[in-house]
Order: structure tokens, then C-alpha cells, then sequence
């Protein structure tokens, strides 16, 4: 089984999301083991303190190396996990990368806070920095439960198909589905205009419904390439 551990000073924002969908089935079956670890449990003065004032002066307040060492060492004393550090300036997880990260024997994920941490964590503890997106968020407790769901839902998937793991020719952009539709088969809008599901899906004829959501995917991709540009 695969161990993540997950390295906060909010772990509580992360029950719901564990116990939930995809991820809590995942643990349940025993897919994957998510731990979730407070950071200020290893912290040594009264008031567990994780953040100082940056040296140099400047504006907020950056993580401190020492309660961070402490856990890192004592969760992944041989450094057998790879370990990740969410931050905005770290390599952009795309669906590649989120393979690649499933294929990692366990991960420790440290969620970024404040202005930033003291450069040392980066360079002495992390094997890598990820970023979720070209946007700064408050803090990398979201980053963690998106690297989390995005990793255990093909962990997942796996189990029924070992082999899709070490596929290697990953296309990037295989994600992008065709159209789907469910009942009812018609629906009226707010302006009494009546929507059908297309034809060919109620056909019953397979051949022209592979047909039909093999163009649907690709005028989807196509879009997508469009409004990403
Ligand atoms: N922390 C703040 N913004 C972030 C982002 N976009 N990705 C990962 N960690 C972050």
C-alpha cells in the first residue's frame, strides 16, 4: 500500500476531503494510507511557534527549518518518501506529473504557508516543489488535497488495470472527454425551448456511437487547445 503523509498547520480542513468520495473508498480499501500530522506538534516553546520575520526585512512572515526537520525526520527518518513542498513557484502538476507521482513508492507533502519558508527546508529536506496552478493561494493545504485526489484516484483505477501505471505514452490530453448525456432524453429550457439528447446516442448502433464520441472528444480537445491558448 502506498503511504502519503501530510504535513500542516491545519489538519483538520483535511477530514472531509479524507473521508469523502473517491479518497475515503481509496482508504477504505486499503488502496492508499493517508496520514495527516499537525506541524506544531513539533514545535518546543509555549506558544508553538512556526514562523519568524524574514532576515533582510520585508513584508510577512516565513516557516521556520526547525519544527519542519523535526517532522520530517520523524515521519520519514530514511527518507524513503519523496517529499514535496506546495508552493506557487514549484513544477506545475499536470496529469503527467500527477502519473509520475503515483508511481512514487510514498509521498510527504509539507503545505507551504505564510510568505514562504526558510530556503534551507528547500534545499535540505524536499526532493521537489509543486504548484497546482499559475495563481497564489493562501496557503498549501488545497495544493495537498488536490496532489492527494488527483494521485489516489488513478492509484484507484489501478487496481482493475495494473498495467495502466507504466503506460508509458501517455497522451496529455486523453482526459478530455466527449459529450455525455443522461434522461431524461428531453428537457425544456426557462424559455420553453425543447433540448434532445442526439440522435445517434439512442441509436442502439455502436459503431456509429464510437464514431460520434470520437469527434465529440476531438472538437472538445480542440476547444480546449483554443481558450488555453
Ligand atoms: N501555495 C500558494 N499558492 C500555491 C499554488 N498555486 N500551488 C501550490 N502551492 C501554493
Amino acid at each position: 500500500m502506498k503511504k502519503i503523509q501530510i504535513i500542516t498547520i491545519f489538519p483538520d480542513m483535511f477530514k472531509e476531503v479524507l473521508s469523502t468520495s473517491i479518497v475515503g473508498r481509496a482508504m477504505k480499501k486499503e488502496v492508499v494510507d493517508i496520514v495527516v500530522h499537525d506541524l506544531r506538534k513539533w514545535t518546543s516553546d509555549n506558544h508553538k511557534t512556526v514562523d519568524e520575520r524574514p532576515f533582510g526585512g520585508g513584508a510577512g512572515m516565513l516557516m521556520t527549518y526547525e519544527p519542519i526537520f523535526k517532522a520530517v525526520n520523524e515521519l520519514d527518518p530514511k527518507h524513503e518518501s519523496y517529499r514535496i513542498f506546495t508552493s506557487p513557484r514549484g513544477k506545475l502538476l499536470k496529469q503527467a506529473y500527477v502519473r509520475e507521482l503515483s508511481c512514487k513508492e510514498n509521498l510527504l507533502i509539507v503545505c507551504g504557508h505564510y510568505e514562504g519558508v526558510d530556503q534551507r527546508v528547500i534545499d535540505n529536506l524536499m526532493d521537489t516543489e509543486v504548484s497546482i496552478g499559475e495563481y497564489v493561494l493562501s496557503g498549501g493545504e488545497i495544493p495537498a488535497m488536490v496532489i492527494v485526489d488527483s494521485v489516489t484516484r488513478l492509484l484507484n483505477e489501478s487496481l482493475g488495470n495494473p498495467e495502466s501505471l507504466t503506460h508509458e505514452s501517455f497522451d496529455e490530453e486523453k482526459y478530455i472527454e466527449y459529450d455525455q448525456y443522461t434522461r431524461p432524453e428531453v428537457i425544456e429550457t426557462s424559455n420553453g425551448e425543447k433540448l434532445s439528447v442526439p440522435e445517434v446516442l439512442l441509436s442502439g448502433n455502436h459503431a456509429n456511437i464510437e464514431n460520434w464520441r470520437k469527434e465529440s472528444a476531438e472538437k472538445n480537445s480542440k476547444k480546449y487547445k483554443e481558450i488555453n491558448k
